[in-house]
């Protein structure tokens, strides 16, 4: 009976600090990907304060905001897609850009400042209408990149980024949102639940050796 007994707690107490350990390692290895967000957005062509609408430049600000505490970020090269879409017409491809991979350290916010011109199938004519009319003219911005994290000395394997947000424009070709504008998508709401799912497990591993201590 005594044998049994400290056998038991011999085990226990061994699955407890595995348990312990793992809850940790979890804990100091977790990552989150970096939040993107549009901080500005400017088409002067499309501002119907002015008169001479002939920059066909489009300005935007991209956000870039890595909120792990201890933990870097290798980007890869960050593609960057914009198209154009009322609520009446489809959207339709206008520019391509691309960021180049870059360092970011933990806490840290990077800007990006873009510009582009619109390829050629862009109908500045027709967007400027839809401006006039007050319509819903929306360029949207995806970004799709890969990135590793930077624990203490080593590298996380490539995690795939692919995020969106859709800009509205205002009768001034502006952003129409005074805050800036999360981009968001698939991925980042399953990173989001496998935090929970792990929480949970971890608690009721913790809570289940409490039990039966
Ligand atoms: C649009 O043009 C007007 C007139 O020049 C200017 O005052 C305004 O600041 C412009 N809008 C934006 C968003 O820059
Ligand atoms: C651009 O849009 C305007 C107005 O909708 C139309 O009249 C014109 O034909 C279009 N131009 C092209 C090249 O599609
Ligand atoms: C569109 O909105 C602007 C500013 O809110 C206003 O000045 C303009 O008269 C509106 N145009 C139409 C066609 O409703
Ligand atoms: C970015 O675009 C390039 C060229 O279009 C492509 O080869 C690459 O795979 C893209 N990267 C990602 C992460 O989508």
């Amino acid at each position: 009976m005594e044998e049994s007994g400290g056998c038991c707690r011999c085990c226990f107490s061994f699955i407890f600090t595995l348990g312990l350990t793992a809850l940790f390692l979890w804990l100091s290895l977790r990552t989150s990907n970096p939040t993107c967000s549009i901080q500005s957005f400017y088409a002067p062509a499309l501002n119907q304060s002015l008169k001479a609408r002939d920059n066909t430049t489009i300005y935007f600000l991209l956000k870039l905001d890595n909120g792990n505490k201890d933990k870097g970020i290798y980007y890869d090269n960050i593609n960057l897609t914009v198209s154009y879409k009322t609520n009446v017409t489809p959207p339709i491809y206008i520019n391509n850009l691309t960021i180049h991979s870059f360092y970011q350290g933990h806490n840290k916010k990077a800007k990006k400042n873009q510009s582009f011109v619109p390829d050629a199938r862009f109908n500045w004519t027709a967007a400027n209408q839809s401006v006039a009319r007050n319509e819903s003219v929306i360029f949207r911005v995806d970004l799709a990149t890969a990135v590793r994290f930077k624990i203490i000395a080593w590298k996380t394997k490539r995690h795939r980024l692919v995020v969106g947000a859709d800009v509205e424009i205002n009768y001034e070709g502006a952003k129409k949102k005074k805050k800036g504008i999360k981009l968001s998508g698939g991925p980042k709401l399953l990173g989001f639940y496998s935090v929970q799912v792990g929480i949970l497990v971890n608690l009721l591993a913790l809570l289940f050796l409490n039990y039966y201590w």
